[in-house]
């Protein structure tokens, strides 16, 4: 067991730092003011290859780790959430899929372009009646022998209107139940394809959630994942790796506002001192640290075990649940240190707030977590 940080793991940390700090941080708050999707900001970060950290550099990637992953999403989540939440997608659930799982063609057509930041990735699995019980597929995908018609409809996908590249979850086979759910890539602009309506939402505003409909889309056959019947298979071992990078994205918001919280309380005075000589705000601080600590040690272990191939399913699900708890707990404090000026949008913390909400809710709610860590101990 090695606790420290190899040079490389250094190397990504200050690089996503400086992209953070120096980058993200100008225009954040008017970002999630105004739910706007900065394209510039995402192709900046494919040209520093945050957005395919994972994949084998002969398809453009960063050929990295996982542990070098949960990094980078901890920096770059300590500013902004949305930018995080961008990245996370595009590397865990679409690149990484089509890597572990698409035929040598996908990649060679998929992934460079989903490395670049000319392009991103949606991962569409939710629908109106599919959030948490995701085999209740409606979306079908007919076989007419050399392509699939896509018909259906899915809900809350992250990059909705600004993905290029989209994994659809179809059912095919409606009498085989789950093992007859497909995945397949589809093409924004194809015939068939159109985005609805963008989701008004508490946080994350600045990365675009939409309702996508797909109308007798025809989709080539080639652009299958696996064999017929690999779909929901697929989904559940892609969010596997996904609820990583959630994970590090719960840790990354909490871990940034326990930073502004203990530089605050340094400088904020009552009673004539610094609101940090006060015991009441030492112990908030001690007990944010510590959580943040434990969580962080959730999210690395989680990560190692996907690198050493060893399953991580109960992992990545406890490094979820406990991080995105720490970072619904940890932003609440944080507005309480920062007091009235943690209520208003100058201070950040308040986003964080708004921010850590969802990690509670997507790539699994807590309560899935918790069933998928009993299902694992009890096997
Ligand atoms: N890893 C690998 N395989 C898994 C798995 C996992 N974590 N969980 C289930 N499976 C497999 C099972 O082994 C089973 O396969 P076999 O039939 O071959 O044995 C199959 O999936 C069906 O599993 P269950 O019988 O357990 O099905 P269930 O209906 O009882 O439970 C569930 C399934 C675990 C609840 C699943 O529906 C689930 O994970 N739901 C949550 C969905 C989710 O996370 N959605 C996130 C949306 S994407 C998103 O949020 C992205 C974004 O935009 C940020």
């Amino acid at each position: 067991m090695d606790f420290n940080m190899s040079e490389e793991h250094e190397a990504v940390q200050d690089a996503a730092r400086d992209f953070a700090q120096n980058v993200l941080l100008a225009g954040v708050i008017e970002r999630d003011n105004d739910q706007k999707f900065d394209r510039t900001l995402i192709k900046k970060m494919g040209d520093l290859g945050f957005l395919s950290m994972m994949v084998k550099p002969e398809y453009g990637g960063g050929g990295m780790d996982t542990i070098s992953y949960v990094i980078a999403m901890e920096e770059i989540s300590k500013v902004d959430a949305s930018a995080a939440v961008i990245m996370s997608v595009n590397n865990s659930l679409v690149c990484w899929g089509i890597q572990a799982y698409g035929t040598e063609e996908q990649k060679k057509k998929y992934l460079t372009r989903l490395s670049s930041g000319d392009e991103i990735g949606a991962f569409c699995l939710s629908e109106p009646e599919a959030g948490s019980d995701a085999t209740s597929q409606h979306t079908t995908a007919e076989d007419m022998g050399d392509h699939y018609l896509l018909n259906g409809t899915k809900n809350w996908i992250t990059n909705g209107n600004s993905s290029e590249i989209c994994l659809v979850m179809a059912q095919t086979h409606p009498e085989k139940g789950h093992k007859g759910i497909n995945v397949l890539i589809v093409e924004k602009g194809s015939p068939g394809f159109m985005v609805g309506r963008k989701e008004d939402k508490m946080g994350i505003r600045a990365s675009d959630t939409h309702t996508l409909m797909f109308t007798d889309v025809k989709v080539p056959k080639e652009n299958r994942i696996g064999e017929d019947g690999f779909g929901f298979k697929f989904a559940m071992t892609v969010l596997n790796g996904g609820r990583i990078g959630i994970a590090a994205q719960a840790l990354g918001i909490a871990a940034g506002a326990f930073e502004l919280s203990l530089k605050y309380a340094q400088e904020r005075k009552t009673f004539g001192r610094p609101i940090s000589d006060h015991q009441a705000i030492q112990f908030k601080l001690a007990e944010m640290a510590t959580r943040i600590e434990a969580a962080r040690l959730l999210v690395y272990k989680a990560a190692r075990l996907k690198d050493q191939g060893k399953n991580y399913i109960q992992a990545a699900a406890m490094a979820k649940l406990f991080a995105s708890d720490v970072a619904m707990w940890v932003t609440t404090e944080a507005v309480q240190v920062h007091g009235g000026y943690g209520y208003v949008k100058e201070y950040h913390v308040e986003r964080m707030m708004r921010d850590a909400k969802i990690t509670q809710i997507y790539e699994g709610t807590s309560e899935i977590q918790k069933l998928v860590i009993a299902r694992e101990l009890l096997k």
